[in-house]
């Protein structure tokens, strides 16, 4: 199958790891990193768009990266503000829809202001969704559903057997997507680091030592090419598989 016709992940979720390394590399600060991060970001958004992906998601910063030192934190939260500011018009114009994931409630103002209006900006596009998950953890995503669920419990709404794997799944914060087809990190660690947990149960994972700011279109299709020779069985055995698509 040629390049255009090979089936593409329906949902790519990507831990872009790596900024800090690639800066030291340079014997740059780094922040260059984060910086040249952000513009592997508006690559790959495009090309997810050129290849057919409908949902990327992208690990921007997790509920544990706030333990790093306070100076990177904050010019972390600088530069997450300043591409918001500079991509959101862009990406309105290209059709994308912008959601972000995570517990953004520990924000300054300003910046829940800028991440309201961009959604709300984009909330109608049909192209290609991008979910940034920012102050994400995947431990968090499950607590505020079951939480949710408990709510309704306490209510009288629901009883505790109304609780099923359904009503978990529709309380998270990726409630409107599918799950990831595909989990790509980059930057060499073979680790989840609390990402999608729940929605990564049937993901195929795919890790690559190129660091984040150097991951480009065509590390984009090897991990892709990857995935298309993978056989998703989802607990069945590989000749009921072979059955369902000769079928
Ligand atoms: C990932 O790169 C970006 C964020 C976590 C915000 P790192 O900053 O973790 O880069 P390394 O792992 O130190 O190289
Ligand atoms: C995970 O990267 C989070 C993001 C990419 C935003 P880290 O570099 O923080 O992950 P750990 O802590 O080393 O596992
Ligand atoms: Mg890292």
């Amino acid at each position: 199958m040629s390049e255009e016709t090979s089936p593409v992940p329906q949902h790519i979720a990507i831990i872009m790891d790596g900024n800090g390394r690639w800066a030291k590399q340079r014997h740059q600060p780094r922040f260059m990193g984060h910086r040249a991060g952000v513009k592997s970001v508006e690559a790959i958004v495009k090309h997810c768009v050129e290849r057919g992906v409908s949902v990327l998601s992208l690990f921007a910063f997790s509920s544990e990266n706030w333990r790093r030192p306070g100076k990177e934190v904050s010019l972390l939260m600088e530069l997450f503000a300043l591409a918001l500011k500079q991509q959101v018009r862009r990406l309105h114009k290209n059709n994308i829809r912008l959601h972000i994931i995570g517990d953004t409630s520990k924000f300054s103002e300003s910046l829940q202001k800028q991440i309201t209006e961009a959604e709300q900006l984009t909330a109608d596009n049909i192209g290609l969704t991008i979910n940034i998950a920012a102050n994400y953890g995947g431990h968090w995503d499950i607590t505020q559903s079951v939480q949710k669920l408990a709510e309704k419990v306490k209510a009288g709404e629901i009883v505790p057997s109304d609780i099923t794997e359904d009503s978990i799944s529709n309380g998270l914060t990726t409630a409107f997507l599918p799950d990831p087809d595909l989990f790509i990190r980059t930057g060499g660690e073979q680790r989840v680091s609390n990402f999608l947990l729940w929605q990564l149960a049937y993901t195929e994972f795919y890790f690559t030592d190129t660091l984040w700011p150097d991951f480009d279109d065509n590390e984009l299709d090897i991990a892709i090419s990857s995935f298309c020779n993978r056989e998703r069985r989802f607990g069945k055995t590989s000749e009921q598989i072979q059955e369902e698509i000769n079928a």
